[in-house]
């Protein structure tokens, strides 16, 4: 099973929405099935589950401290793929979950601020020792920031190509516990999503293959 954790110290950067669109993208690829976890005690993606009608992706209850051995028991239950979503802040809990990680997505909104903060999320992804990329999120349609957020980041790690816009669809799709992909399935935001899961999913698998070539050499 591969754990993908969703990290930013920024309240608002996205990683709920992307949570819960991430999972549903990886389900409808066939690279499931997908478990959830709701590791932020605000709830909201647990909030967002409880009033889905669909039956996957599936929802995990733990806490932070019993997230490795909840991990090992869902992946011998045969889940292929865990996403854990995460409060913003930089803690001790948070760098417990990301040491859990196989990989990390680090969704950045393309503001100043954001960008301005960035690093402190890298540097504990980094301290973990983690493969990471950036998604951009909220992007306004043409917006030179998203360029400047684009050029900012990718010094300091690969960014996903799949730009996520700012579309009301993201919010609003979540009010009754769906995603983009299941209120229009044609629309943009979908084909984002599912560009954006195509982009992750081999990343993942380009890290662990340099992880397991690492230790065939060692
Ligand atoms: N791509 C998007 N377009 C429009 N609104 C978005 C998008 N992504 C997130 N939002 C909205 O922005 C707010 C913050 O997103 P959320 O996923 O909760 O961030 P986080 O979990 O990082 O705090 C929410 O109200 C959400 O509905
Ligand atoms: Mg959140």
């Amino acid at each position: 099973m591969h754990v993908i954790v969703l990290a930013s110290q920024k309240g608002g950067a996205g990683k709920t929405t992307l949570a819960a669109h991430i999972a549903v993208a990886a389900e409808a690829a066939g690279d499931g099935p997908v478990v959830l976890i709701d590791a932020d005690p605000q709830g909201s993606l647990s909030a967002w589950w409880n009033v889905r009608e669909a039956q996957v992706p599936a929802l995990a209850p733990t806490t932070i401290a019993e997230l490795p051995a909840k991990l090992v028991a869902l992946a011998e239950a045969g889940y292929a793929l865990a996403i854990v979503d995460t409060p913003p802040a930089i803690t001790e809990a948070i760098s417990a979950v990301v040491r859990s990680a196989d990989f990390v997505l680090i969704p950045t909104r393309p503001s100043p601020h954001d960008l301005r903060a960035v690093g402190r999320t890298v540097e504990l992804v980094q301290g973990a020792g983690k493969p990471f990329v950036f998604a951009v999120t909220q992007a306004k349609p043409n917006a030179r920031l998203t360029v400047q957020a684009v050029a900012a980041l990718s010094e300091h790690g690969v960014v996903a190509p799949a730009i996520v816009h700012d579309r009301v669809d993201y919010a609003g799709s979540m009010i009754d516990g769906r995603t983009v992909q299941e209120t229009d399935q044609k629309g943009r935001s979908a084909a984002e999503m599912a560009e954006l899961w195509k982009f992750v999913k081999a990343q993942m698998a380009k890290s662990t293959k340099a992880r397991k070539e690492g230790e065939g050499a060692r």
